[in-house]
Parts: C-alpha cells; sequence; structure tokens
C-alpha cells in the first residue's frame, strides 16, 4: 500500500464513523433564569441505551430554584407535570406514573446528574418533550425532543 492509500483509508475511516455514530445523548443545562440551553434535542432511534445528563449551571439552591428533566410523550405532559408537582419536593417533584419515560434527580446551583435508560422507550415518529417539573417551571424549562 502506498502512502497515498494509507490516507485514503484514514480518511474513510474517520468518515465512515462519523457518519455511523448514533445520537444517544440527551445534555441539558439549566440555569437560574429558569431557562435550558436547548428548546430542541435530537436523538437517533434504535439506540440501546440513552444518556440523559443535566448540568444546573446556577447559584440558586434548589428550594428555590430546583431543576430536573423529566422524559414524556407531548400528549402526558401537561398530566406528568402536575402530577409531579402534587407529589412535592420529598418525591423531587416526580410521581410514580408510567406516563414518565426518564427522569434526573432535582439539582440547585453548581450541581450536576446524569442517568441512563433503555433504549426501547423512545419509538421513531412519536413526539416526545423534556421539562422540569419543579413548580411553575414545566411551561419555560421545556423542549421538543425528536427521535429520527
Ligand atoms: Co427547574
Amino acid at each position: 500500500m502506498s502512502v497515498k492509500h494509507i490516507f485514503f483509508a484514514g480518511v474513510m475511516l474517520l468518515v465512515s464513523q462519523g457518519v455511523m455514530a448514533a445520537q444517544c445523548e440527551i445534555a441539558l443545562v439549566g440555569n437560574d433564569a429558569m431557562q435550558f440551553d436547548k428548546k430542541e434535542v435530537t436523538v437517533d432511534a434504535g439506540c440501546n441505551e440513552y444518556v440523559l445528563k443535566l448540568v444546573h449551571a446556577g447559584k440558586l439552591p434548589k428550594s428555590s430554584m430546583g431543576h430536573n428533566v423529566v422524559i414524556s410523550k407531548e400528549s402526558d405532559k401537561k398530566a406528568v407535570a402536575i402530577a409531579g408537582m402534587n407529589a412535592g419536593a420529598t418525591k423531587s417533584f416526580v410521581s410514580d406514573d408510567m406516563k414518565v419515560i426518564a427522569h434526573t434527580k432535582l439539582l440547585g446551583g453548581g450541581e450536576k446528574t446524569e442517568i441512563k435508560f433503555a433504549g426501547a422507550k423512545l419509538v421513531k415518529g412519536e413526539s416526545y418533550v423534556y421539562f422540569c417539573t419543579f413548580p411553575g417551571h414545566f411551561a419555560m424549562m421545556t423542549g421538543t425532543l425528536i427521535v429520527k
């Protein structure tokens, strides 16, 4: 093999890895202004598992500016948000509901967390959303989760 061939093979390897690497991570940052850094996240269908990451980049405590990430179908969002609020602080504002597809724990400023959930829980073509269920946050701290 010539140097040119080896170089070409290397480039093709990099290209194929870039194309083949499935997007299986959902990474969000929350702040003290009650916002997530993204309004939309796209992941690939068919991942073995998904990783859900949350960073609270603010300084305010969990009791006044708590953030979590809950994932549900778009059609279940309101019910999940209300059930979460009713579940209260001791349950970190997440109800034991089948409609909750995945959720992180509740964070205060400066904290971060990461969870994994089964790939089979997200189906291509379904409409999903992510949101924070701390009381009063779900309308502003929310976004669309696209599974393509
Ligand atoms: Co929040």
